[in-house]
């Protein structure tokens, strides 16, 4: 039995009710974060649990727990018997519950707090030989730092993207690369790392932190400049990043093959580096 966590309690996963008038449910208005456990560890739960506290803030939603995320999300995974899988922990906190009305509710709402852990199987498919993906207008809103429950143009676009073969969906804002549905993305052109730097336009992803941090160790410039769509013919290889996925190589964006078509050297070189980093933690 799955074992969830709402409103404080442990329970079934199937028992979880959330009100319909839930501000989550009417008005997006709620934010989430994803961890993932590495059969032990989670990587970087310091950064993951910075970034929810930083979206609460920006959406002006209190949740007077925020710190007890790590501790949730640990005990989930004991729980749920995870501990010797890989797994992805999930939360979710919205405004609340209230009469419908554009105001906040006042006195506030309690938030709903609603967190669940699932087992995880890498895939592996794409990861050796590479993907390709599609470019596409980003048509989200002008606040994509904050990670909202509000994911209608990411999902709709990822559908678009898969249903026309393509791994994922890059966006193009102003001529520019922006991110992708869900990772974020870096170009290598003549041996430096580029990638959109932090701002409104662009999550800032954890895993692309921490690539950063990878790759200047392995003695890779990175410059952290967005790429123009119109320049892809200058770049020799391109990656993204996500939680899930690490460090997955593309090959293709639309119809264009990006350097020889296959992983580059730069790619194969965070994505080991990357690889040891985990393989250390786990024996630590
Ligand atoms: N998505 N950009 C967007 C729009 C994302 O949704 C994500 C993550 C990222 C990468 O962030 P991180 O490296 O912290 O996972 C970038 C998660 C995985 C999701 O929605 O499931």
């Amino acid at each position: 039995m799955e074992i969830a966590y709402f409103n404080g309690k442990y329970i079934p996963k199937d028992e979880v009710k959330i009100s319909p008038d839930d501000r989550g449910f009417l008005f997006a208005e709620g934010i989430y974060e994803v961890v993932r456990w590495y059969e032990g560890f989670f990587y970087d739960m310091n950064g993951h649990l910075a970034r929810m506290k930083r979206s609460l803030k920006e959406t002006l939603i209190a949740w007077p727990e925020e710190d007890s995320f790590p501790v949730i999300a640990r005990e989930l995974i004991r729980v749920n018997h995870l501990e010797s899988s890989q797994a992805l922990i999930y939360l979710e906190v919205t405004r609340g519950a209230a009469k419908r009305t554009h105001a906040f509710p006042s006195p506030p709402a309690s938030p709903t707090v609603y967190a669940y852990a699932r087992d995880f199987i890498p895939e592996n498919e794409g990861k050796e030989s590479g993907i390709g993906i599609m470019l596409k207008d980003d048509i989200r809103w002008g606040r994509c730092d904050i990670k909202s429950v509000a994911l209608l143009p990411n999902t709709l676009c990822f559908q678009e993207a898969t249903g026309k073969g393509f791994f994922e969906c890059a966006f193009v804002k102003n001529g520019i690369i922006t991110e992708c549905t869900h990772s974020n993305i870096f170009f290598v052109i003549r041996g430096v790392l580029f990638t959109h730097p932090e701002s409104s336009d662009i999550l800032s992803g954890i895993t692309r932190k921490n690539i950063i941090r990878v790759a200047r160790k392995a003695g890779i410039p990175v410059k952290e400049e967005a790429v123009a769509a119109k320049k892809l013919g200058r770049v020799q290889e391109i990656f993204i990043t996500n939680t899930s996925g690490e460090v997955t190589p593309v090959i293709k964006i639309d119809s264009q093959i990006i350097g020889e078509g296959i992983p580059g050297p730069v790619t194969r070189i965070i994505r080991e580096r990357f690889n040891d980093e985990i393989c250390s933690l786990k024996h630590s």
